[in-house]
């Protein structure tokens, strides 16, 4: 075939390839409504977006459309960590969506939806989490953030491709968590790549950024609230430090000194305490079995009905007294495994039984907890994009002054000023937190009261701060 022949080849291709394109509309994957659902007035899509043809790998999203006004308001892609749980039913049913599921099959209305503010992309990632699955199950044998970093970059390209009238929209990508490591890599790749989206920032909460530093201030945390005596504190400086602790947890190798402190801690902690938000109440499981569920070590530790009734039983002793569900996990996991509510979602069960928070399947290279990530923030911040890092309050797991450490080391390394002063910060004439600004552009905040999942603890809070964020003015 002669060079002229393989042009026109390849115009002919390309040209195939946008009416493809243009056949995978977005109308597809709207959603009517979905089981329990009351009427709203935005738009909602669910579906797949493949990112290996060969290997037939896809990632599950949920798009919801701004409340009012979508064509005016930025995009904004929203990731849990784990690694390995899922957006749709801890981000988008558990602290930001539109709705939560509130027993008995429907779904409430969730008043401080991010909708109010953004068009809201829940992403499950990797291939293995939620609805997201890859066909050929090799994949799963051996997942880490290369591969996940890598996969969530085709899926934006490949959702733009979808929903093109997004591709130039103020993009804003964000997490909790292990996304500490998902979020700053995804967006610099994308900024490495040179494509032509429209990122302006990245927030992240009770994010890990940096192994030593995040992991070594749960001690302190513990001792400060109570949860630990005195000896035991002694002991964790003197023979086994809590960044050790989760070195040889990792590692499955516990050694005998630190198997002894370990053994301390959780006697004293005791296990009717949420490590990620310590002034909680937990959900608590009568009659309720334990699921096997993977235990990754930022994976909040939930329990998991056997049945709707005994969900039903524990919910009607808890509920009257607390505004903030402490079931709504088990909720999101009765209704998410609803064949009728995975029909209406366009989602499918590809090598697992169930829908499940986090994977059973995946096999997350857990050494990755340990690649630091503050220095990717860092080549961020220097590209011009904007950083919010902020903390609920309460979460022991990843606690505050970690990430408050590293900020404020971050915005020293870049020789970053602080513009606005360490200060308290509002929301409803009460202290939301507290915030801290450098050079206008790294943010470090706290949600006071607020746990590892702050949208959860603190709904009205959270949505003020991301507010602000979106904004790019400073919380007063
Ligand atoms: C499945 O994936 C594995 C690992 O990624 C790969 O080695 C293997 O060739 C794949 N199998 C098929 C049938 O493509
Ligand atoms: C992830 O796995 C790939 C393939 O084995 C490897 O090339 C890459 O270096 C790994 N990345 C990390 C961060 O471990
Ligand atoms: C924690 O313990 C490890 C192992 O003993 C040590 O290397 C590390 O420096 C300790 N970290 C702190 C902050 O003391
Ligand atoms: C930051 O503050 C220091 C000390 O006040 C000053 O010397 C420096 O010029 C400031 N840097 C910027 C970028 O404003």
């Amino acid at each position: 075939m002669g060079a002229q022949q393989w042009i026109a080849m390849t115009v002919l291709c390309a040209t195939f390839f946008q009416i493809c394109r243009a056949v995978d509309s977005p109308a597809d994957d709207k959603l009517l409504s979905l089981p329990g659902q009351p009427r709203v007035s935005f738009q909602q899509y669910a579906g797949y977006v493949t990112v290996d043809e060969n290997q037939d790998k896809a990632l599950f999203y949920y798009f919801v459309e701004a409340e009012t006004d979508p064509a005016s308001k930025p995009l904004v892609l929203w990731l849990n960590g784990g690694p390995g749980c899922s957006s749709v039913g801890a981000g988008a049913f558990s602290e930001h969506g539109p709705f939560r599921p509130s027993g008995g099959g429907s779904l409430v209305r969730n008043d401080y939806s991010w909708n109010k503010e953004a068009n809201m992309l829940y992403l499950e990632s990797p291939a293995g989490v939620g609805f997201s699955y890859s066909a050929n199950q090799s994949f799963y044998d051996l997942v880490n953030d290369t591969i996940t970093v890598q996969d969530n970059f085709v899926f934006l390209q490949n959702w733009f491709q979808k929903f093109p009238e997004y591709k130039n929209r103020d993009l804003f990508i964000t997490g909790e968590s292990y996304a500490g490591h998902y979020v700053p890599q995804l967006a610099d790749l994308i900024v490495k790549s040179g494509l032509k989206f429209n990122l302006k920032g990245i927030a992240l909460g009770n994010p890990l950024l940096e192994f030593g530093t995040d992991f070594n201030s749960e001690g302190d945390f513990y001792w400060s609230h109570g949860l630990i005596s005195n000896p035991t504190y002694e002991l964790l400086s003197a023979v086994c430090n809590t960044s050790q602790l989760w070195r040889e947890r990792i590692g499955n190798s516990l050694s005998a000194s630190c198997s002894k402190v370990n053994d301390q801690l959780h006697a004293e902690i005791s296990y009717a305490i949420d490590k990620y938000d310590v002034t909680a109440n937990v959900c608590l499981s009568f009659g309720a079995s334990l699921l096997g569920v993977q235990n990754n070590p930022l994976t909040p530790r939930f329990r998991l009905f056997s049945s709707a009734e005994s969900l039903q039983e524990a919910l009607s002793q808890q509920k009257a007294q607390e505004n903030i569900d402490p079931c709504v996990q088990e909720e999101t996991f009765v209704y998410l495994n609803r064949k009728d509510v995975q029909e209406s979602f366009h989602a499918k069960l590809v090598g697992t039984p169930k829908w499940t928070f986090c994977s059973g399947v995946v096999n997350y290279d857990l050494r990755n907890l340990e690649i630091p990530t503050i220095d990717v923030v860092g080549s961020l911040v220097t590209s011009g994009v904007r950083v919010l890092v902020y903390s609920g309050d309460q979460d022991s797991v990843i606690p505050f002054t970690g990430s408050r450490t590293l900020v404020e080391g971050l915005a020293k390394k870049l020789g970053l000023n602080a513009t606005v002063p360490y200060t308290a910060w509002f929301e409803d004439k009460q202290v939301g937190g507290w915030t801290q600004v450098y050079g206008d552009i790294l943010t470090f905040s706290t949600i006071r009261g607020g746990s590892h999942m702050a949208p959860f603890s603190s709904p009205g809070r959270s949505l003020a701060l991301f507010a602000a964020f979106l904004s790019g003015k400073p919380l007063v």
